[in-house]
């Protein structure tokens, strides 16, 4: 299903629908398990590099067996939507509305504001004769955006998105508020640090910012990207095990919690999933140094990631029983 109908019963519910990046079998699995067990509406994001890394076409057949799947397990009206994470040009949107995936997220907020316009309406002319939904972007999230890399955040400027959601027509606005993109958020210099614990504690994220872009576009759907609060305990996992993250760090989910209350109706973690997979992997080889069966160590990975999506559904998004 698209994004319309999910996005309209979280704002007025106050709760968000979690975006999950896939890759490969073992995260599907877990992100359709803990959606199918908590009953939460879900957005299954791929990615211009997980079309590379895995291919288009199985990537797509993969989630359609995903909904037989979700329905295996006793789910019996799924809700899930294949949604394209930062496409980049209209070739890619129009490439993936043919295919079949029923959201697709054209990412212009690199190019001056006009060019941003010009691209996103194009998109949105052509997905909406398919009913396919489409989310675009506004302000410039630091970090890497794909190939898009920008070394500092520009914040949405809460007086262009009435001007930008009129003219594009899109359906939902990413917008940039001081996430950002992997598993190194924020510098050691941005942080003060936990004198108990020695931990990085970030500047919190600019609720200001949101405040006023809401005022500005009352109950329009509004999208968080670079969300994975990077949780420690798989930091530290992964560094007890030959890993080196040092000093990585994400978005603390209490501010996460907060956002999905408001008109913030899609949170994209995709870093969190992917900690958790390394984590794991990395204790089993650690352990086992004799297990060289793929099953033995990526098994544990996907337990791990189905532990983390419940964990962000129940108690960060608040999108559980949201699709009974
Ligand atoms: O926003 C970026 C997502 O985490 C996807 O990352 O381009 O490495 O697949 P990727
Ligand atoms: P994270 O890197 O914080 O998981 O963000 C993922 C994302 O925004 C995908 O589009
Ligand atoms: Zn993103």
């Amino acid at each position: 299903m698209n994004t319309r109908e999910m996005f309209a019963k979280a704002i007025k519910g106050g709760y968000a629908i979690p975006a999950f990046n896939f890759n490969n079998m073992e995260q599907l699995q877990a992100i359709i398990k803990a959606a199918a067990e908590t009953k939460s509406p879900v957005i299954l994001q791929v990615s211009k590099g997980a079309r590379n890394y895995a291919n288009q076409t199985l990537l797509r057949y993969m989630a359609q067996g995903a909904v037989e799947y979700a329905k295996e397990l006793g789910w019996e009206h799924p809700q899930i939507c294949l949604h394209l994470d930062h496409g980049d040009s209209f070739e890619l949107c129009k490439s993936c509305v043919d295919f079949g995936f029923s959201s697709v997220m054209i990412d212009a907020s690199s190019l001056p504001y006009e060019e941003n316009i010009a691209l996103t309406k194009k998109v949105v002319d052509y997905a909406h004769q398919y009913d396919v939904t489409v989310e675009a972007e506004l302000g410039v999230l630091a970090g890497v955006e794909d190939e898009v890399s920008a070394a500092v955040s520009h914040y949405t400027k809460p007086e262009e998105v009435v001007d930008f959601a009129t003219r594009t027509g899109c359906d939902s606005l990413a917008i940039s508020i001081g996430t950002s993109h992997g598993a190194y958020k924020f510098t050691p210099e941005q942080c003060t640090r936990d004198p108990k614990t020695g931990r990085l504690v970030p500047p919190p994220l600019a609720f200001d910012v949101l405040d006023a872009i809401m005022e500005q576009l009352p109950g329009f759907p509004i999208v968080l990207h670079g969300s994975s609060s990077v949780p420690q305990e798989y930091v530290d996992m992964i560094n007890q095990y030959g890993g080196k993250l040092p000093d990585a760090v994400g978005i603390p989910e209490e501010q996460l919690r907060k956002a999905a209350k408001s008109a913030v109706c899609k949170i994209n973690i995709d870093s969190d999933s992917r900690l958790a997979f390394t984590a794991a992997v990395r204790k089993v080889f650690a352990e086992k140094p004799g297990e060289f069966d793929p099953r033995k160590y990526c098994g544990p990975a996907r337990d791990l990631m189905t532990e983390l999506y419940k964990h962000k559904i129940i108690n960060v998004l608040g999108s559980d029983g949201k699709a009974e």
